[in-house]
């Protein structure tokens, strides 16, 4: 039997864990490949939502475009946190994480063969979603800071191409994309009259004074943008399978074609749950998100004091991508550095031919004396090698 997704690359993070499963089970095995911060929902939003359990209506679906009460949560939270104007009746969809949302745009928006220009190095399962629906990506190297250029992106556009997508903050690099670098991008998109899709994930996870600028603040633009986002990263709650897809309503009328085939709605009982931390635990989060702040001052303290690292410091995520002086196979990398230090990291080519010579760390799930721990270990690896 033939498969159309043979074609496609199989997951990276799950081949890695495999090969990563001898050592997982050890005392000292050390994950910086996992993308999540440590925590998860706040107590009162658990306690709440173990309430909820007992309402039949908490383990029935919702409506394809998710609970009013949770849209409307949202707008306010967006307005606040984002400055962006959403309308909860007919501008946003909640969805089963931001996976389903790009997914589903993609779905709605790509004919066979058509191209997204994506900025790399890239989160691959965007990669994987354009060609699981017939069409091409068009990769484009992003330049110093890893800031996407764009008058490359300009010059990338071709008959074929009906989008941009960006991701900012970013995973794999921890970019924050320059409010000027995203309305020049935002300029092209509507000269050609293509799509800017904006992967907006980890909006409130951005420090050291910078500030997260969405492309939908533009307001002659808005019927060119589409904004993602995720209650995976911030609010602690991968499990739940919660995110969401905001653009005009031509657009969200067409994805819910794509909503109702795939999943009908997002996780009922997560939708519960964010709507209650969205209500009550906010604070909360702030707290987590300060801790990382905290971390990624340590983490970037001690990155420097091993020679064959080398970073810009970016101001956004838990992510820190540096370039490994002299590597050309970062998989084998890899490899090595788990088998000799238990220490898994995971190798920048996963995130395209631009990533290659990089790995990615991820310092989200740590305490300050793993973070500690896992630099000592990475710079005897590298004094040795
Ligand atoms: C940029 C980006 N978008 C989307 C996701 C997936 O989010 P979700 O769990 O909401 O599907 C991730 C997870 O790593 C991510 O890094």
């Amino acid at each position: 039997m033939r498969f159309r997704t043979e074609d496609i690359m199989p997951p990276p993070i799950v081949k890695l864990a495999e090969a990563a499963k001898r050592f997982i089970s050890s005392p000292d095995f050390l994950n910086l490949g996992q993308g999540l911060p440590g925590h998860i929902p706040p107590e009162d939003a658990i306690a709440a939502l173990r309430e909820r359990l007992s309402h039949p209506s908490t383990h029935l679906y919702t409506s394809d475009q998710g609970l009013l009460e949770l849209r409307e949560e949202l707008s306010l939270y967006l307005r606040q946190n984002n400055g962006i104007d959403v309308n909860p009746q007919n501008e946003l969809v909640i969805t089963a994480g931001a996976n389903n949302a790009f997914a589903g745009t993609i779905m709605t928006l790509l004919e066979q063969n058509e191209n997204i220009i994506v900025p790399t190095p890239y989160y691959f399962n965007s990669v994987m979603a354009i060609k699981l629906a017939g069409g091409n990506v068009v990769e484009v190297p992003t330049g110093p800071g890893f800031q996407p250029i764009p008058a490359d992106i300009e010059k990338a556009i071709d008959e074929k191409t009906r989008g941009v997508f960006l991701v900012s903050p970013n995973n794999p690099t921890g970019a924050v994309y320059d409010k000027d670098t995203v309305d020049q991008i935002v300029d092209i998109c509507i000269q050609h009259d293509i799509v800017l899709i904006s992967d907006e994930s980890y909006s409130r996870m951005v420090f050291d004074g910078a500030s997260h600028y969405s492309p939908r603040l533009r307001r002659d633009a808005v019927e060119h943008i589409i904004t993602l986002g995720s209650f995976s990263k911030e609010f602690g709650m991968s499990g739940w399978r919660v995110g969401f897809v905001v653009g005009p309503k031509k657009f969200t009328d067409e994805f819910l074609k794509v909503q109702d085939t795939v999943s009908i709605c997002a996780p009922t009982a997560g939708q519960l749950l964010a709507l209650d931390i969205l209500k009550n635990g906010l604070d909360s989060i702030e707290q987590e998100i300060e801790r990382l702040n905290l971390l990624r001052d340590l983490a970037y303290l001690r990155i420097r004091e091993i020679d064959q690292l080398e970073v810009p410091r970016t101001s956004g995520t838990f992510y820190i991508f540096p370039k490994v002086k002299g590597c050309k196979d970062s998989r084998a990398l890899v490899m090595d550095i788990l088998q000799s230090t238990g220490t898994l990291v995971l190798p920048g080519v996963i995130f395209g031919a631009a990533g290659e010579g990089h790995i990615r760390i991820s310092i989200g799930p740590l305490t300050p004396e793993a973070v500690d721990e896992a630099f000592d270990r990475l710079g005897k690896y590298f004094d040795s090698n």
